[in-house]
Formats: C-alpha cells, sequence, structure tokens
C-alpha cells in the first residue's frame, strides 16, 4: 500500500495529440526508455484503431521487458479480441476496458440508456478477463458522471473481473477536492479486491493536482503521460507526479514509485524528439531552465548554499550540464560505444547515417556534447525502415537584394532528384525546393526553431508540423545553420508521410464510441 504504480499512456493518450504519429520503431524506442525509466504498466496503444497500432502493440509486447503492456478497447467483443491478441504475447498484459458513464456521453455519443451501459460494461470486463486476469475497467467521463451510477458501473465490472478502476476526468474539469473526493467516494462504495487509479486531463491545468489529490485519497496507480502529453492540453506530466511525490514525502507519508528518475531528463528529450512536440524552457522537472537561476540574488545564494532556492538536485532528474564527449577526430567505434553507454539503441544503416550526420557536424563544431548526439541521432533512431529520401546537398542563396533560391539534390532510392526552389526567404526557398523534388507539395501548419545547446556554435533544432492531401505528421531537423535544419525537418516529415501513406497506418477517425 505505500507503492503508487505508474501507468504510463505516452504512447495511447499521448500519441493522440494532433499531428502526433509515431511509427512502430519509434514506439519501441520510447518503450524501452520507459521500461529503463521504471513505470509499472505501458500502455502501448489502442489496437482495434488501426493495423498500424496493432502492429506497435504486439511489437511491444514480444520484445519490450519488465513493465506491464496495456492495450485500450471498447466493450465491443471485436475491439477486446484485437487487445488480447496483441498484448498476449507480454509476459505481464492488461486489457484495459472502458464506456462513458456520464448523461451526455451515453446519450449523444454511445446513445445508450444507463441499463444498456451496465450490461456493455458486464459482457466487456467478462470477455477480457476470460483471456487475463489483470482487466482494468475506466467509466469514461467518470469526473462529470452521476456518481451513484458511475459506481454502480465500477461494481459491475470487479464483479466481472476488473481488477483495476480508472476514474477519468476525461475533460479536466475537475477541482483537486472533488476529485479527491470522487476517489474516496468509489474506495468506499465498491466492494472487492481491486486498485483505483487516476487519469487527468489537463485542461485547467490541474492534471498533476487533481492526480495527487488521488494519491491523497487512496488511490494506488497514477496514469500520466512524459511531458503531460496527450488530447487536447493532455494528460498529468509522468515527470511532475513522480518528482513531486519523492519530494514531498512528507506530504504524501513515505508513498513511493518505482520511477529511476535520472532517466527522466532523457526520457522526456527523447519523447519530444521522436513526436516533434517541443518541451516549454520553464516545464517544472524536466524544462531545460528548471535548474537555472537568472538573478544576481538567486545566483548569490545559490553559490552559498544550492537549498536556498532548489528544491531538486538537478542530477537526481538527469538533468546535469552537458558533457563534452565527441570531437572531429572520433572514430565510429568511440561513436557506437558512446551511444551505447547513453542508452541509445542504434543499429546497421539507421547507425551508419547517424555517423555520417555526425562526421558532418564535426567539420563543424568542435565540441559535441551528449545533447547534440541524441540531438543528430534521434532522426534515425526508432525508425526501422530507411527513409524514402535522403538529402544530398542543398544550396541556398539570399539576402536583401536578390530572391532567395535553394537548389536541392535528394536522393530517391537509387536515383538522384534534383529541384529549384525560390520563396520570400532562404527556408521558404528550401522547403519549396524539397517538395518540388519530393512532389509532396504541403501546408506547413507550424514551424518552432530553438537550440540544442547554448553558444553560437548551437545546433539549430527545428520542428515542421506538415498536412499533404489530409496526412499530418511532424519532422525534426538539426544542424548548425537553421536553414539547413528547417530542411531536414521537411524531409523528415515528408518521409514520415509517404510511411503513414503507404502503409495505410491512418487512424480510422470515424472508429465509434
Ligand atoms: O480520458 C479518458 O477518459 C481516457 C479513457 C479511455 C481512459 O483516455
Ligand atoms: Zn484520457
Amino acid at each position: 500500500m505505500d507503492r503508487v504504480k505508474i501507468f504510463d499512456t505516452t504512447l495511447r493518450d499521448g500519441e493522440q495529440s494532433p499531428g502526433i504519429s509515431l511509427d512502430t520503431g519509434e514506439k519501441l524506442e520510447i518503450a524501452e526508455q520507459l521500461a529503463r525509466l521504471g513505470v509499472d504498466i505501458i500502455e502501448a496503444g489502442f489496437p482495434i484503431a488501426s493495423d498500424g497500432d496493432f502492429e506497435s502493440v504486439e511489437a511491444i509486447a514480444k520484445q519490450v521487458q519488465g513493465p506491464t503492456i496495456a492495450a485500450l478497447s471498447r466493450t465491443g467483443f471485436k475491439d477486446i479480441d484485437r487487445a488480447w491478441e496483441a498484448v498476449r504475447h507480454a509476459k505481464s498484459n492488461r486489457i484495459h476496458v472502458f464506456i462513458a458513464t456520464s448523461e451526455i456521453h451515453m446519450a449523444k455519443k454511445l446513445r445508450m440508456t444507463r441499463d444498456q451501459v451496465k450490461v456493455e460494461a458486464a459482457a466487456g470486463i467478462a470477455r477480457a478477463a476470460s483471456y487475463t486476469g489483470d482487466v482494468e475497467f475506466s467509466p469514461e467521463d467518470g469526473f462529470r458522471s452521476d456518481p451513484e451510477f458511475m459506481v454502480e458501473v465500477c461494481q459491475i465490472a470487479v464483479d466481472n473481473g476488473a481488477t483495476t478502476l480508472n476514474i477519468p476526468d476525461t475533460v479536466g474539469y475537475a477541482m483537486p477536492g472533488d476529485y479527491g473526493a470522487l476517489i474516496a467516494y468509489v474506495i468506499e462504495n465498491v466492494k472487492g479486491d481491486y486498485v483505483v487509479s487516476t487519469h487527468c486531463h489537463d485542461d485547467l491545468g490541474l492534471a498533476v493536482a487533481n492526480s495527487l489529490s488521488g494519491v491523497l485519497n487512496g488511490a494506488r496507480q497514477v496514469e500520466c503521460a512524459i511531458n503531460g502529453l496527450g488530447e487536447r492540453a493532455g494528460n498529468a506530466a509522468l515527470e511532475e507526479v513522480v518528482m513531486a511525490m519523492r519530494t514531498r514525502d512528507d506530504h504524501f507519508g513515505g508513498l513511493t514509485t518505482g520511477i529511476q528518475t535520472a532517466e527522466l531528463a532523457r526520457t522526456s528529450r527523447l519523447v519530444s524528439r521522436l513526436t516533434g512536440y517541443p518541451v516549454q524552457y520553464n516545464k517544472a522537472v524536466v524544462g531545460r531552465n528548471a535548474f537555472a537561476h537568472e538573478s544576481g540574488i538567486h545566483q548569490h545564494g545559490v553559490l552559498e548554499d544550492r537549498n536556498t532556492y532548489e528544491i531538486i538536485d538537478a542530477r537526481e532528474v538527469g538533468q546535469e550540464a552537458a558533457q563534452i564527449v565527441l570531437g572531429k577526430h572520433s572514430g565510429r567505434h568511440a561513436f557506437a560505444e558512446t551511444l551505447s553507454t547513453m542508452g541509445l539503441r542504434i543499429q546497421g544503416d539507421a547507425l551508419n547515417q547517424a555517423f555520417t550526420r555526425f562526421k558532418e557536424l564535426a567539420d563543424r563544431k568542435v565540441q559535441i556534447t551528449d545533447a547534440d548526439l541524441e540531438a543528430i541521432v534521434a532522426e534515425e533512431l526508432g525508425t526501422s525502415e530507411v527513409h524514402r529520401f535522403t538529402m544530398v546537398s542543398l544550396d541556398v542563396r539570399g539576402g536583401t537584394i536578390s530572391t532567395p533560391t535553394a537548389d536541392v539534390v535528394l536522393r530517391d532510392g537509387d536515383t538522384n532528384v534534383e529541384a529549384t526552389g525560390t520563396g520570400n526567404g532562404m527556408i521558404d526557398a528550401a522547403v519549396d525546393a524539397i517538395a518540388t523534388a519530393t512532389g509532396y507539395v504541403g501546408k506547413v501548419l507550424d514551424f518552432n526553431v530553438s537550440s540544442v545547446t547554448s553558444g553560437g556554435d548551437a545546433l539549430g533544432d527545428v520542428v515542421i508540423q506538415l498536412e499533404v492531401g489530409g496526412t499530418k505528421a511532424s519532422g525534426r531537423g538539426v544542424a548548425t545553420d537553421v536553414v539547413e535544419a528547417s530542411a531536414r525537418a521537411y524531409l523528415n516529415a515528408v518521409n514520415r508521410i509517404v510511411r503513414i501513406q503507404s502503409r495505410g497506418q491512418e487512424r480510422e477517425h470515424d472508429i465509434g464510441p
């Protein structure tokens, strides 16, 4: 009872964030890192949603050791059978069944009566329990449901084999006191042997506070996501929930989690790179400024005694200063060794491509830090297939007088394709050239430039969200030059769109309730 389980839903609820589309290799990479981080349960996906989702959950269930692997499912037997088919390979597996219990969801979305929902929940849970002894039930929109009815459905779930009851605040409407009271009410009124779980969305910025209030009222599982990813404003941020309980263990009566906190920063960076969702600089725990002291008074205090202005040691969450690791004379062996020490699994063609990028970078930047390495390697990480297009060369001209123009040469399979583009700036021209060369002319929905480390020779880090023919994907590119980084980001997004479209991995957005 002193242990709070951490249920990570980065790969399911997190992946439902607009513009995020991870392929199987990328999901596996994140799942491996979540296992290193020490999460108890990985919710790997929603197998009925698409063949791509099914494949990813199955691959994670087959390959990732340590955590329980869970799959989400509605109450229909087709969903549950598909979820089981995907997770059954895991040593420890879970089926997570949900159905809505709020009046608005039942009337407007499900078009079901209360009695129909009870029947559906009973049948779905029983079916899941016929496959595995670890079944979770969620009354969707639980916080806005009639508590008496919600508890009645939860009791039916436990009676039919549910071992975890997860109470979602699906629309992020709860206040901490009320959410905690609801958790206490469930525990008081549902008889049986089960664990209560929180699942809070962040629409009012209260997801972490609500989850912690749930814990104080008896919840022993928290559903959360790295960097707070998730539908709309996201879910409770895993790193914040864990560090709040650890830093204020006096307040939480000594409750612990199994999280290896020194892995938090790296996990956050990996998820940010592969999803294309940047982490805000001042984000608690994992933001790059979370341990930076700007004012003279603060700096003076910290120099005297860190405890004056720091409640967490940066090393505790893996946020120590970037280390200089390699230079231009480092060879392939040292490169591969360093990556493996950093816990980055990369092999074969991806390793070769990453090494080529490293050498190019080493010619332009004297000292290459672990953060730089992570950034360039992330472009290749988790990509089980070779990208269709790779960049051979890019030549851009611009300024205040002539029209910005770019010439690009790309490799497409065995042939080189060349194109020239123009634009209202050098980035626009480079993107135009790539769009013409690839034939993937899209709409740039979002464009974000930042730097990987500080200093004049820092790598530029560009994230682009692109839409081509209704398919959306984000792409990331890093280079010492932001024009090149932007071109790489666009190309990366095009390669993802090629993969999504060729595998039919797009979610069936009209998937029923
Ligand atoms: O927010 C929610 O209600 C969910 C459920 C499927 C658990 O994500
Ligand atoms: Zn959710």
